[in-house]
């Protein structure tokens, strides 16, 4: 289709500056303070629909922030693919360690540096580009389309599941398209089958009123921060299996086939700890490093605090103790299951000379897309169209949790398409999406819908 891919070949330019707009914008979900930015976003992403002449374009106000909608029919035998993508984006701190301003986007060495590039903001500009690219070329567009933009995926996605059950004939579809994954390495694309899934926790341990002096009343009153120690220690075993009864239970295992897939991806992993400046891995024992990595649940600590943190030496027993603890769930776990019993088994080993809390954050499903479906046919026949090769089929270890939720309330599959790295350090400082990612990116979504009627 040479007039499609010319014209996005013509417009490079056009596109980044477009995106280094979007980019510009701090649409932060987790704090209220940048409402208006996410409102912008919002607006930005809803004006750049309303440019492709849909047949129709809508801003949705939720309770939380507002999600953006299009469509365009085409021909009624035609597939209707549901392009999801979010125009939140996470906080960019700590801020002293971003080499240039986090919404300032900046190419250094044909990268694109800004919080968003890759997650989920230049990934997911690449569908609505092709799509452009396709009006524009004056071909027919091949599929009908929509597009469902949220600004709360960061944040766990609560007004989207409430808005899909309420508009579930509106965003009716035969697939969902999602860019918000990696590729499996550089110039070697994957689609992606399997996501994990979320339960996030938090435990909080409380002794004594007040702090106390460590010489004065260490020995006789038990300390919430040694408890906490206590009880993560005991969460998980010598092997890296995870103490918790029935947290098993439900676990799909891969299958031989599975395992067989993995070990053919092209992983090195003396590299992998050297890009990590890590001397040694570590995980459950009789899983290699990406299955524990991608198809095996965790359990871990994302947060910890108690106790003296300044500048010297404070002698002081604690009153208090806390720890964010997330784990990673796979197919068939169920956060809420997971979380009940998380809970159960940290009372059960809390001492009675402390009081413990646990309370849950918000979670989300595994998912699994059938290796079968259709779709992802199309999808590989892009990949290899533009990158000139055959993508893996991989799970990855991050979570979308709309995912399962669209597999179980519209009954669509997702196709998810990476363009983006797992060195694009989403959710860091100095995060960043290749260039050229970016425009193959927008290629190979071009492709994709055209080669997809002819599996359908
Ligand atoms: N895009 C990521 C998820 C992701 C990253 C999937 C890399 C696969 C590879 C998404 O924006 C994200 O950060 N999800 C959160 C979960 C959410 C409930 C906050 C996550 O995985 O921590
Ligand atoms: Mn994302
Ligand atoms: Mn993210």
């Amino acid at each position: 289709m040479p007039t499609v891919t010319d014209y996005i070949d013509a417009n490079r330019e056009t596109f980044r500056e477009e995106l280094f707009e979007f980019l510009r914008i701090p649409s932060i979900s987790t704090s209220s303070e940048h409402k208006n930015d996410i409102r912008d976003a919002a607006r930005f992403l809803l004006d750049q629909l309303e440019s492709l002449n849909m047949d129709r374009t809508e801003l949705f106000e939720t309770d939380g922030n507002p999600i953006v909608y299009g469509e365009l029919t085409t021909g009624t035998t035609r597939p209707t693919v549901l392009v999801y993508g979010h125009y939140d984006v996470q906080p960019p701190d700590p801020l002293e360690l971003w080499e240039t301003a986090p919404f300032e986007p900046t190419v250094r060495g044909g990268n694109i540096y800004a919080r968003g590039a890759s997650d989920d903001k230049g990934q997911s500009f690449t569908h609505l580009k092709a799509l452009e690219s396709y009006l524009a070329s004056g071909e027919s567009f091949p599929v009908n389309i929509k597009f469902i933009f949220e600004g709360e995926e960061e944040i766990g996605s609560p007004h989207l599941v409430p808005f899909i059950e309420a508009h579930e004939k509106l965003l009716a579809c035969d697939m969902v398209l999602i860019s918000d994954t990696a590729m499996f390495a550089e110039d070697t694309p994957s689609i992606t089958y399997g996501l994990r899934g979320l339960a996030y926790m938090e435990v909080e341990v409380e002794g004594p009123n007040r702090d106390l002096h460590s010489g004065v009343y260490g020995g006789a009153v038990d300390n919430p921060a040694n408890v906490l120690a206590g009880i993560i220690a005991r969460l998980k075993d010598e092997d890296g299996v995870i103490r918790i009864p029935g947290f098993y239970d439900d676990v799909k295992d891969l299958t031989d086939e599975e395992r067989k897939a993995y070990r053919q991806l092209p992983f090195d992993e003396t590299d992998y700890k050297q890009v990590l400046g890590v001397d040694a891995l570590h995980g459950e024992k009789g899983y290699s490093t990406l299955e524990r990595a991608t198809a095996r649940p965790t359990l871990d600590v994302n947060g910890l605090w108690s106790g003296y943190q300044g500048e010297g030496a404070k002698t002081v027993l604690p009153s208090k103790a806390g720890a964010k603890i997330s784990m990673r769930l796979v197919p068939e776990q169920d956060p809420k299951t997971i979380a009940r019993l998380f809970a159960k088994q940290v009372e059960s080993l809390a001492p009675d000379t402390v009081t413990v809390t646990v309370t849950e954050h918000h979670g989300g499903q595994p998912a699994i897309t059938d290796l079968s479906f259709y779709g992802l046919q199309a999808a590989a026949d892009a990949f290899e169209a533009v990158y000139g090769r055959e993508p893996f089929f991989t799970r990855e270890g991050g979570s979308i949790p709309i995912v399962a939720d669209f597999q179980r309330l519209l009954g669509a599959q997702s196709i998810l398409m990476g363009f983006g790295l797992n060195s694009d350090a989403i959710h860091s400082p100095n995060e960043k999406f290749a260039l050229k990612d970016f425009y193959r990116g927008i290629r190979t979504s071009a492709r994709f819908f055209e080669f997809l009627p002819k599996y359908s």
